[in-house]
C-alpha cells in the first residue's frame, strides 16, 4: 500500500458553523493504480486531494504513507515527504510565469540540492520525455495549455514520485488537448506510475482502473 486514509474527517468551522468536508473517509491506494476520485463540485474532492498530498491534515482519523502514519508530523517533515514522494498536476499548471520550462522542470532538484549538470540532464530527458524537447527554453507564457501542462507533468515526474496527484488536470484543456494529457497520463501509468486524478468529470473518470466516488464529504461506491 503507498498511501491509506483511515476514517479519517475534516471539518472547517466557518461563520461559527462546522462544515464537515470528509465524513469518515477510508481509502487504500496501491503501487501501479490509476485511480479517479470523482465527485461533484462541493463533494469535498479538493480536501481530499489536499489531505492524499500532505499539503493539509485531517481533523481526525490517520493518514499512512508507505504504511507509516504520517498525521501528525511537522509541516518541515511533511514539505520534505511531499517534494520527495507526490508528484502534484493541478488545473492552472501552477508554472513559475519567468522562467523557462527547464528551469521549471529543475526546481524540485534545486530544493533537493541537486548540482546545476545534473539538474538541466535530468530536466531535459524529463521535457523530451513528455514530446517538449524542442520547447526547453521557452518561458511558460509561449506554451500552449496542453504543453504547459506537459511541463508541469514532467515536473511533477522529476523526482520520481510514489505516487502522482492530479486535480482536474483536464479542467482548462479543450477536449482534443485534454484527451492527449489523459493518454500521456495513462502511458505513465503503463510505465510503473501510480496516478491518482481528481475529477468532476464522469467522461475523464471512466478511464480510471478504479474510481472512488464521493458525495457530501463520504466515498459512496
Ligand atoms: N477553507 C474552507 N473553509 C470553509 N469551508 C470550506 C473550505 N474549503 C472547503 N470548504 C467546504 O467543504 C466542502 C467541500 O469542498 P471541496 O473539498 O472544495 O469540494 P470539491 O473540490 O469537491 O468541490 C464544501 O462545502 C466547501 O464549501
Ligand atoms: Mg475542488
Amino acid at each position: 500500500m503507498i498511501l491509506s486514509l483511515r476514517n479519517v474527517t475534516k471539518t472547517y468551522c466557518l461563520e461559527g458553523a462546522e462544515v464537515r468536508a470528509l465524513d469518515g473517509v477510508s481509502i487504500d491506494i496501491k503501487e501501479g493504480e490509476f485511480v479517479a476520485i470523482v465527485g461533484p463540485s462541493g463533494s469535498g474532492k479538493s480536501t481530499l486531494m489536499h489531505i492524499v498530498g500532505l499539503l493539509d491534515t485531517p481533523t481526525s482519523g490517520k493518514v499512512l504513507l508507505e504504511d507509516k502514519e504520517v498525521t501528525r508530523m511537522s509541516e518541515a517533515t511533511l514539505a520534505k515527504l511531499r517534494n520527495e514522494h507526490i508528484g502534484f498536476v493541478f488545473q492552472q499548471f501552477n508554472l513559475l510565469p519567468r522562467v523557462s520550462a527547464l528551469e521549471n522542470v529543475e526546481l524540485p532538484l534545486i530544493y533537493k540540492g541537486v548540482g546545476a549538470g545534473e539538474r538541466r540532464q535530468r530536466a531535459t530527458k524529463m521535457l523530451e520525455m513528455v514530446g517538449l524537447g524542442e520547447r526547453l527554453n521557452n518561458w511558460p507564457n509561449q506554451l500552449s495549455g496542453g504543453q504547459q501542462q506537459r511541463v508541469a507533468i514532467a515536473r511533477a515526474l522529476i523526482l520520481n514520485p510514489l505516487i502522482i496527484l492530479a486535480d482536474e488536470p483536464t479542467g482548462n484543456l479543450d477536449s482534443k488537448t485534454g484527451k492527449d494529457i489523459l493518454d500521456l497520463l495513462h502511458k505513465l501509468n503503463k510505465e510503473g506510475h501510480t496516478v491518482v486524478l481528481v475529477t468532476h468529470d464522469s467522461d475523464v473518470a471512466v478511464s480510471a482502473k478504479r474510481q472512488i466516488k464521493i458525495r457530501d464529504g463520504k466515498v459512496v461506491s
